[in-house]
């Protein structure tokens, strides 16, 4: 690629916490992770210091050992401390969640008890959708309203599954419960590819001993500590962070 296609050209979105720009190329897009934290939909957002940085590093750590082990991924190299360039991707607007203990809506939504066991892992769909605060849908609404094929959320399934192999081991090696996340797929050249981020903004991460929880509960539970957590975990995994 040529060196100007890893500039920032235009704004083309603006998330909760992170902003996309394009570049000279089509194929490529900048992502910019910020500071920004946001619960509840976008109700409450606050400026969490150096969260840009380390999500970015994070989700770097992560897409590439993904993609180590066999998961197509849109990460192609970090730019700086806070961006990294990726594939352009249509993006299909479903998450899909894999949960392998309980908490957070499906504990409100089954009224089980917090860290119950799924044997097996869960999974489930959520339209991407603020307004109408992520419902949950399933295969055939997926289907029915055109968000995505039954081929693409077969392999959809496949992946986030796979997804689950990788990184609960990893974490399991560095002392850590992966609880469940939340991922996003789009389109590259007619093939689901992962994209969006993983970082503890998307997911449930406990202490392993003690269940401490290092992961955005903190911030949508008023814990404090949120990006201390957060550095913690990537410590423990080995992410190279800045001082
Ligand atoms: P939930 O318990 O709120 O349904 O969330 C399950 C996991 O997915 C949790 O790790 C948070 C993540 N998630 C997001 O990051 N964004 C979302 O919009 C949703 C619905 C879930």
């Amino acid at each position: 690629m040529e060196n100007q296609s890893m500039e920032k050209q235009s704004e083309l979105y603006r998330g909760k916490a992170k902003t996309v720009y394009t570049t000279a190329d089509p194929n490529f897009l900048i992502l910019e992770f910020r500071d920004d934290t946001s619960a509840f939909d976008g109700e409450r957002i606050e400026q969490l210091s150096r969260k840009g940085m380390v999500n970015n590093r994070f989700n770097h750590f992560i897409m590439s050992k993904l993609a180590a082990a066999g998961i197509p991924t849109q990460m192609e190299r970090l730019l700086s401390d806070t961006e990294c360039l990726v594939k352009k991707l249509d993006m299909i607007p479903v998450e899909c969640v894999v949960r392998n203990r309980a908490a957070g809506s499906l504990v409100r939504r089954l009224g089980v008890e917090e860290g119950l066991e799924l044997n097996p892992p869960t999974f489930e769909l959520f339209l991407k959708n603020d307004a109408l605060h992520d419902p949950m849908v399933n295969e055939t609404h997926a289907i029915a309203f055109g968000w995505a094929t039954a081929e693409q959320l077969a392999e959809m399934k496949r992946l986030t599954f796979a997804v689950n192999a990788v990184l609960k081991s990893l974490f399991d090696e560095a002392g850590m419960l992966l609880v469940d996340y939340k991922l996003e797929f789009g389109v590259f050249e007619g093939t689901i590819v992962l994209g969006d981020e993983f970082s503890p903004d998307g997911c449930r991460l406990w202490d392993k001993e003690t269940l401490t929880k290092l992961d955005k509960d903190r911030f949508r539970q008023g814990l404090g500590g949120v990006v201390e957590a957060y550095e913690e975990v990537a410590k423990r995994l080995g992410v190279e962070l800045p001082a």
